[in-house]
């Protein structure tokens, strides 16, 4: 990766508020138009107009040659389906959709899975217990631990859950550039990794399965799918560790009065 994250200063932590509350606005538009019938080309294209329009870049197009705004993964892809408009969302699905900018020299990045419709019982409780993984995490993002408290305090409760955790991918360290060291595995490690210092901006993003944990990698080279074709979701947010509770960047007040693990 391109460098080791390290504290933030006030002035670009303020620079981090700035993108990543651009970003809250690119997902609630997003959220607004999720329907059956939508292809995931039409929600690239609003995506890309409305980073544009709140003065910001869309950070995954052409990132290593990525072919679009956004990634839109279906059901059993994981993450980085790339949007199509042949690809139409349809009653029952589940998509997961992962967007970021550049705005001011500074990344933001975040995942959603939302449900088309109705959804089974079984579509919906992986969606909660993605989710769930992610506030797991958070209560231990707290300066003075380590990263890997982190970790399994995510991969723990979803292994409980009885969900696969996906183990090739994981969050990383965010800020002038969007991948920064450390890599956050989303599963308990033999090492205790880096100290949590306030400032840190970190991007973290358990990608979790209703089946195995194994993944491969479609024709395309970038859409990532579950082996065994269980579904999969992602929640991700871009946080910064504080004095206190972490501050989730990418998280609306609204969302964030649900989660008192976070500020
Ligand atoms: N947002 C992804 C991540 O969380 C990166 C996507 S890069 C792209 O790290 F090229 F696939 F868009
Ligand atoms: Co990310």
């Amino acid at each position: 990766m391109a460098s080791e994250v390290r504290p933030g200063t006030e002035y670009e932590i303020s620079l981090m508020r700035e993108s990543n509350y651009r970003l809250q606005k690119v997902f609630a538009a997003l959220e607004d138009m999720i329907e059956p019938g939508v292809s995931t080309w039409e929600l690239n294209c609003a995506a890309d107009q409305i980073i544009r329009d709140l003065g910001g870049v869309p950070n995954f197009f052409n990132y290593e040659g990525y072919p679009a705004s956004i990634c839109t993964s279906l059901n059993e892809q994981v993450v980085h389906g790339i949007p199509d408009s042949k690809t139409v969302l349809q009653e029952g699905d589940i998509i997961s959709i992962d967007a970021g900018l550049i705005y001011d020299g500074f990344h933001s990045d975040a995942a959603r899975t939302w449900a088309v419709g109705r959804i089974s019982g079984d579509a919906r409780r992986l969606i909660d217990v993605t989710e769930q993984c992610f506030f797991e995490g958070m209560k231990f993002a707290l300066a003075g631990n380590h990263l890997n408290d982190v970790s399994s305090a995510i991969g723990d409760y979803a292994e409980q859950a009885g969900f696969g955790v996906v183990r090739e991918l994981c969050g990383h360290g965010i800020g002038a550039a969007m991948h920064q060291d450390p890599m956050i595995m989303n599963f308990r490690q033999n090492e205790p990794g880096i100290v949590l210092e306030p400032g840190m901006t970190l991007a973290v993003e358990p990608m979790i399965t209703a089946g195995g944990p194994n993944i491969r990698w479609l024709d395309d080279g970038w859409t990532v799918v579950t082996l065994d074709r269980s579904l999969a979701a992602h929640y991700e947010n871009t946080i910064l560790i504080t004095d206190g509770r972490p501050e989730v960047l990418t998280m609306t007040e609204e969302e964030k009065a649900r989660h008192p693990e976070v500020i």
